[in-house]
């Protein structure tokens, strides 16, 4: 896949559709991306494209839609993180073909979504998508939703990424910038933006900075699926950077703040 990084800096959610339905191109484009997708974690995720009024689909937030994606992944650990990974890789390529979307976990009635994917006690549907091409003009609704959750704004980099331990804030420089403001951009839940990242000895430990309200049993923690984007994000933008990266977990026991979870290693190669 190419233009990742520029869907990557170029995404936003998109919530106001202009009401046409794929164009059976572009829905035969998605449906054969689907069946390459892949994430690290080596946890399988299923992805349905979904006709949103044969299924009765929905979110309150959402308007002008046709089409759903939405999926399942086994009650295990890094089940959000490998979700989390292979759905936005698809957004990110849907955003590629000029097809908007918006990550949806809570603005949705779950049960109706669950039973178009058919879900079974094993498994969870953390999240969904609408597909559809971005109408010209946001909805009030969709303003007011941006404004609430300041989705224009994301945290500086001192914030977010450090050298060595949580006490040093990394100075970003060379070939990696790219990477880490892909991150930085990256969409998450409330716009909570939870990733943090140490860089300690040429490996990126990616740890997830934990708020209070987003773990529940439907869902698993909502927090690891933003985790999973970031970790997309990251990966995928040093794979067309020309780097080799690989995703390891193993926690290498740097201390950490209160309520700062290690949840991944990556290492670049070339
Ligand atoms: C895991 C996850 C769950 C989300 N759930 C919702 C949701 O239920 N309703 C909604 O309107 N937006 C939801 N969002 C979208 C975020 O609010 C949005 O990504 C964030 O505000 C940043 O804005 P941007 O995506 O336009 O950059 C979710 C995003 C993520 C990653």
């Amino acid at each position: 896949m190419t233009g990742i990084y520029d869907a990557a800096m170029a995404r936003r959610s998109v919530r106001t559709f202009d009401g046409r339905p794929l164009a059976p191109e572009d829905r035969e484009k998605l449906e054969a991306f689907i069946g390459t997708l892949e994430n690290p974690f080596g946890v399988p995720v299923q992805l349905f494209l979904l006709d949103a009024g044969e299924h009765g689909l929905k979110s309150p937030v959402v308007s002008g839609e046709k089409l759903y994606v939405a999926g399942t992944v086994e009650k295990v650990p890094h089940g959000e993180e490998a979700y989390g990974y292979a759905l936005e890789t698809l957004l990110l390529y849907a955003k590629s073909l000029g097809i908007g979307s918006v990550w949806i976990g809570g603005t949705m009635k779950r049960e109706v979504f669950e039973k178009a994917v058919g879900l079974t006690p094993d498994k969870r549907m953390p999240c969904v998508s609408p597909l559809g091409y971005p109408a010209k003009k946001m909805s009030v609704r969709e303003v007011i939703m941006r404004k609430g959750v300041g989705a224009d704004e994301r945290k500086k980099p001192q914030e977010l990424f450090f050298d060595g331990d949580f006490g040093k804030p990394l100075d970003i420089e060379g070939d990696t910038e790219k990477l880490l403001e892909a991150v930085r951009r990256a969409p998450s839940a409330v716009n909570r933006q939870p990733w943090r990242i140490v860089l300690r000895d040429g490996l990126w430990y990616f740890y997830e900075k934990k708020d209070k309200g987003y773990v529940s049993d439907a869902v698993g923690d909502m927090q690891k699926v933003d985790l999973g984007i970031a970790l997309c994000h990251f990966m995928l933008s040093a794979q067309e950077e020309g780097f080799a990266p690989m995703l390891t977990v193993s926690d290498p026991g740097i201390e950490s703040p209160e309520g700062v979870e290690y949840i991944a290693s990556v290492s670049l190669g070339r």
